[in-house]
């Protein structure tokens, strides 16, 4: 367990490192964010360099209150603030008219600024010590998972981050959702588990879904939060036959299962497989435990190197929004 004296000079080591222009990886509730001081440019584009980011795609400016937004956008809409008092600090990020003075490497040179406050204590506590904004993209390579503990980002990124922020893991577990108040309408750009519903009931009108020209937003790209095993979504009627018929192709085959249990070890063997090649595992059943384990159990059964990553696809209903648009995301990388 870490005291809260050494979480205390964990921050003050990783405030130190943003002040220098460094890059400190540091937790959130959502994912674990890649962070560098928003005012300094040449920080933010080592930022991109180690991410391996094409240097046009924006990145989210963590603030410690809503107080800072008037600090890094202009002609903020009275829902910005309406939204930002009931879902901040929290998973939502927030597109908004950029003043003059953020650095077009935070903003890929777009005229729109995203803005967030995360609710995790030390997160809270970095960007209290460290005064200004932090930019921040998930701490992973470009086009990879996410990472949802301290290890997933020393694994992916090792090296090329100064200093690494251990908080444990992370609640929520996907990336916060989007939200363009830019524009005429408020448009959805990335769901999470602030859902669509829980937006329109703030602020009493719908939301426009994402345009077909939204700003350059790898989130919206395709291939984002994959794997590298190619993961196919199966309905989970079937499920079981689709593992059996992959094994009896001798692949050795990842299943990641929700609703449908552990086939019995004498019905592979029936069906002629070697049950030693499928590795199972159950996910929770409601939409916000889901989230949670999705990007871990996904990094673990990433590592078992399978020929294929079958995901039982989850039900269609709106709650499950987030987490059926990051699984597509991730199939849909493998037919490019
Ligand atoms: O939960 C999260 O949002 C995490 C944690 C670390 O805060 N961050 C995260 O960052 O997921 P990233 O860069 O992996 O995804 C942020 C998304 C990207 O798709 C980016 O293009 C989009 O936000 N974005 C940032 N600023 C934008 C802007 N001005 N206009 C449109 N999209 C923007
Ligand atoms: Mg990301």
């Amino acid at each position: 367990m870490t005291s809260n004296t050494d979480i205390e000079v964990a921050v003050q080591e990783a405030t130190a490192t943003l002040r220098r222009g460094g890059i400190v990886a540091f937790p959130t509730e959502t994912v674990y964010g890649l962070g560098a001081d928003a005012e300094n440019p040449e920080a933010v584009a080592r930022l991109f360099m180690a991410k391996g980011r094409p240097a046009d795609h924006p990145v989210i400016v963590h603030i410690g209150d809503a107080e800072q937004l008037e600090r890094w956008a202009v002609d903020i809409p009275p829902s910005a603030a309406l939204l930002a008092q009931r879902f901040w600090p929290g998973p939502l990020t927030l597109i908004l008219k950029r003043d003059a003075r953020v650095p077009d490497a935070v903003t890929g040179g777009q005229d729109t600024v995203g803005l967030r406050v995360p609710d995790h204590p030390v997160a809270l506590a970095l960007l209290a010590a460290f005064g200004g904004g932090i930019a921040a993209p998930s701490a992973n390579r470009f086009g990879r998972l996410s990472p949802t503990t301290a290890a997933h980002v020393r694994t992916d990124l090792g090296e090329a981050v100064d200093y690494i922020l251990d908080g444990g893991s992370c609640q929520v577990g996907i990336e916060s959702t989007i939200l363009d108040l830019s524009g005429a309408r408020p448009r959805l750009l990335r769901p999470g588990v602030i859902t669509a519903d829980a937006l329109e009931a703030v602020l009493g009108e719908k939301l426009a879904g994402p345009s077909g020209n939204a700003p350059r937003s790898p989130g919206a790209l395709p291939s984002h939060y994959a794997p590298r095993t190619p993961l196919v979504l199966v309905p989970p009627e079937d499920l079981a036959a689709e593992v059996v018929r992959r094994l009896e192709k001798d692949e050795r085959v990842a299943v990641l299962a929700r609703s449908v249990a552990t086939p019995q070890i004498e019905w592979l063997f029936l069906s002629g497989s070697d049950f030693t090649e499928c590795a199972w595992q159950i996910m929770p059943a409601d939409p916000d435990g889901y989230a949670h384990e999705l990007y871990a159990r996904l990094h673990a059964l990433d590592a078992l190197h399978a020929d294929c990553l079958l995901v039982e696809a989850p039900p269609a209903e709106a709650v499950w929004q987030a987490v059926r648009d990051r699984l597509a995301r991730a199939a849909r990388a493998r037919l490019d």
